[in-house]
């Protein structure tokens, strides 16, 4: 069964939890832990050594793993064409794909071809890229990424001065009269994670603070959970 981001309610915390930072080699194992751990997403980074730096996974894995795992699958492309890769990503498994706003194709056309293929679609931006640039594609999408460090890397600190595109895009959804989630992605975890839900992101990415928490990926994803007091209502 696929899940579909739409039916999530806002008024709650939703935790996915990065690969990044998990053991690549026991990636069915890891998955599993943060299933029963309470989350509800899994973020799967697509890098492609061109866009970003740095080169991850691509759809022959997300396959493997789609066998292993009933989380919604949360596909971050970091890649400089994510238009012709829809299609592999959506057979791979994937529930959620969402692709730069600095990429080479469409966003519009973009968008328009994560529905035709049965998914839901998100738009993110670089911490350089105020949030205007979203303009033409926001009213469109059913989430926004908010990068919260360079994209690329695992592990880095998170970037304070992000927080503020929150309510910047939550006013442009309103206006468009979308209510589409909003997800922050870059070294979250349980201290940042209060000023990121009083700013009205619900969707909280977390590698490093869910994958290696001294305490467990449970403890690490509870924790987050309980940042929903602190949402705008
Ligand atoms: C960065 C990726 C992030 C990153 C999150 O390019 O998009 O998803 O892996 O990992 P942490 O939480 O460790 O910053
Ligand atoms: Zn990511």
């Amino acid at each position: 069964m696929m899940k579909d981001l739409r039916t999530f309610s806002k008024n709650n915390i939703l935790v996915s939890p990065s690969v990044l930072a998990a053991d690549f080699a026991a990636l069915g194992e890891e998955l599993t832990k943060v299933e029963q751990g309470g989350a509800e997403l899994i973020h799967l980074d697509v890098m492609d050594g061109h866009f970003v730096p740095n080169l991850t996974i691509g759809p022959a894995l997300i396959a493997s793993l789609r066998k292993k795992s009933n989380l919604l699958f949360d596909v971050h492309l970091m890649i400089t064409d994510p238009l012709k890769k829809i299609d592999a990503f959506a057979k791979a498994g994937a529930d959620h794909i969402t692709f730069h706003i600095e990429s080479d194709d469409d966003p519009v056309e973009t968008v328009n071809a994560i529905h035709a293929a049965g998914l839901t679609a998100g738009i993110t931006l670089k911490p350089g890229t105020p949030a205007s640039a979203l303009k033409p594609v926001i009213h469109l999408v059913d989430m926004v990424l908010i990068m919260t460090v360079e994209p690329g890397f695992g592990g880095q600190s998170f970037m304070a001065d992000q927080v503020a595109k929150a309510p910047e895009i939550r006013k442009m959804l309103a206006e468009a009269g979308s209510s589409a989630h909003i997800e922050a992605d870059g070294g979250v975890n349980s201290e940042n994670a209060v000023i990121l839900a009083e700013a009205g992101v619900n969707i909280l990415v977390a590698g490093t603070s869910v994958f290696r928490h001294p305490q467990g990926a449970k403890f690490a994803i509870d924790g987050l959970h309980d940042e929903a007091k602190y949402l705008p209502r």
